[in-house]
């Protein structure tokens, strides 16, 4: 088992992401970590209390982190998620409580206190881990692997340059990926472009026939709208089940080291992850980065894990 903290802003691709790692035995979720972006830190907190609820694992850990990013102001993005982050899912109030420590307190002393590294993975912006790099460098000796949803290496998909979760803190993306962390993986847009959530894809979630997987038919039957209405995409990229993915079935990705550096000043560019893809910067390789994916053996993990839960 793999020991795991996962650091995200739910979101319906967050929470689907939740439900994928909280449905394999292959990974040791010791806590989850919030953080503003999609929606406030509050309410990503509630979603995941919510996520964690539906799967049967009120007991894990739920840790509410930074409210804003470092410099720039929070930006959320109700008009993709709806305004709780995760409409389309009709649950209750969460009864769980909120940890009582946050979450970059939190990640510092697991991190120190582990017997062995820790995996981490990033579904949102970053503001937390860069805190608690700032806060802790030595726990960069603690993480096993970083593996995140972000940036892209190509195009964005909030400016032409960059994409959601770094842009809104590209200042805390470029802490973490200039911090030396031993292995890094980046799924950007590139890649999570290539797995989206078609009617027929949904249809087989749904027929799953029970709570979770009509719960997760509905979210992402919201959450499509947005790229079918503006983009006439078949359906919304499912961007950060990808990341749980990847550390149940890394072979599903195709990956090349690069050097990776976010755009932290030009107004244009800025939240740009620069993908050294050719080594044209003489720059020492500091990311995997994905640049294909199995799209048919992705939803297939996705739907037999989601069909565990009765
Ligand atoms: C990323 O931004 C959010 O909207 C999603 O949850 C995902 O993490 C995609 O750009
Ligand atoms: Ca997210």
């Amino acid at each position: 088992m793999r020991p795991l903290i996962i650091d995200c802003d739910p979101g319906q691709d967050d929470a689907v992401a939740l439900l994928l790692a909280l449905a394999s035995p292959e990974l040791q979720l010791l806590g989850i970590t919030t953080v503003a972006g999609n929606v406030s830190v509050q309410q990503t907190s509630s979603n995941a209390r919510r996520i964690c609820e539906l799967a049967g694992h009120p007991q894990v850990g739920v840790y509410a982190g930074c409210p804003r990013p470092l410099l720039r102001p929070l930006e959320t993005a109700e008009q993709v998620h709806g305004k709780t982050g995760i409409d389309g899912a009709d649950l209750p109030e969460p009864k769980m409580p909120l940890g009582s420590i946050h979450a970059v307190q939190y990640l510092i002393d697991t991190l120190m206190a582990a017997p062995a590294p820790i995996t981490l993975a990033l579904l949102g912006p970053m503001t937390n881990l860069a805190v608690a790099l700032v806060q802790q460098p030595q726990i960069v000796d603690h993480i096993e692997a970083l593996v995140f949803m972000g940036g892209s290496a190509f195009e964005g998909n909030v400016t032409p340059a960059a994409e959601f979760n770094i842009l809104t803190d590209p200042h805390a993306a470029q802490v973490v990926l200039s911090a030396g962390i031993r292995r890094v993986v980046m799924l950007g847009l590139n890649v999570t472009h290539q797995v989206i959530s078609t009617p027929e894809r949904i249809e087989r979630i749904r027929a799953l026939g029970t709570k979770v997987g009509q719960t997760v038919a509905a979210m992402l039957t919201f959450y499509g709208k947005f790229d079918i209405e503006r983009y006439g995409l078949p359906g919304g990229p499912l961007h950060d089940p990808c990341v749980i993915a990847y550390l149940l079935e890394p072979h599903l990705f195709q990956t090349q080291p690069c050097y990776v550096e976010v755009e932290t000043a030009s107004p244009l560019n800025l939240g740009r992850t620069v993908v050294d893809r050719w080594g044209a910067s003489g720059q020492p390789a500091n990311a995997q980065v994905a640049f294909g994916v199995n799209a048919q053996g992705f939803y297939d993990l996705l739907t037999e894990r989601l069909g565990r839960y009765q």
